[in-house]
């Protein structure tokens, strides 16, 4: 996608993050009407690319410009030189914080406050399959110093979760009736607590554990 040549200065690596702030203040600041514009379009192409349309094909996109603060979401965007040697926008990635509920197989619930989420994802179709998605996603990695199965990821797309597999060997999950996907490899480092031995008022002992016969 065309990027407005008031914003080829910004583009002086192939990957820019952005926030809500940082889309207010300088420099980004000075250019917030062009920089909405390019983030709504390409969030819009993202919707397309996911089926995410509403009536009439009008795009329901998860990623748009105002909207970025609610999920205390970064968006990390890659440019690629264009035919004409300046940058053309690539492919977007947004990730955000959001409470969940997860089940596992066996019906137990966990609750996960604050979990970082892979929200929206997406290589412009001209440059799929060329390892532009892997370096995207690779540098999201090194920014946030979290391994793939930390996050949870918003309704993947055959696209996304043959990516995962892939690149990092993401397979085994429990589907969720929110459609977020956490690999069960999240839990292997996070087991759930054993049932504690006083789960029940009956069983509780009227001492503190390991109190008694303790010798003074
Ligand atoms: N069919 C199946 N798997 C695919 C496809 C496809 N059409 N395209 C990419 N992949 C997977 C495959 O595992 C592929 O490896 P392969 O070519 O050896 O089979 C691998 O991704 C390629 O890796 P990259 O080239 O690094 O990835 P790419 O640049 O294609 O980016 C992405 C991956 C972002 C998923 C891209 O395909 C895309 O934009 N798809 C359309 C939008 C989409 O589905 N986004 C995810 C939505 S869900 C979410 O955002 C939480």
């Amino acid at each position: 996608m065309e990027l407005p040549e008031k914003v080829h200065a910004l583009f002086t690596q192939p990957i820019v993050l952005l926030n809500q702030a940082a889309l207010s203040r300088p420099p980004w600041g000075h250019y917030s009407r062009e920089a909405a514009a390019f983030i709504n379009e390409m969030g819009n192409n993202s919707a397309r690319a996911q089926g995410l349309v509403g009536a009439g094909g009008r795009p329901n996109p998860i990623t748009q410009a105002h909207t970025l603060g609610e999920t205390n979401a970064r968006l990390f965007l890659l440019a690629q030189p264009g035919p004409t040697g300046t940058p053309v926008l690539v492919g977007l990635l947004k990730i955000g914080t959001k409470q969940l509920f997860h089940w596992d197989a066996n019906g137990r619930m966990r609750e996960l406050q604050n979990q970082v989420c892979v929200l929206d994802f997406y290589v412009h179709e001209d440059y799929q399959r060329g390892g532009f998605g892997k370096l995207l996603f690779h540098a999201m990695l090194g920014h946030e110093g979290i391994a793939p199965e930390r996050f949870a990821y918003d309704r993947p797309s055959p696209k996304l979760l043959g990516f995962l597999r892939k690149h990092y060997g993401l397979a085994d999950f429990v589907p969720q009736q929110n459609k977020f996907v956490i690999f069960e490899k999240f839990f292997v480092e996070r087991p759930l607590a054993p049932p504690s031995p006083y789960d029940s008022v009956m069983n509780r002992p009227l001492t503190a554990r390991g109190a008694q016969g303790r010798r003074r």
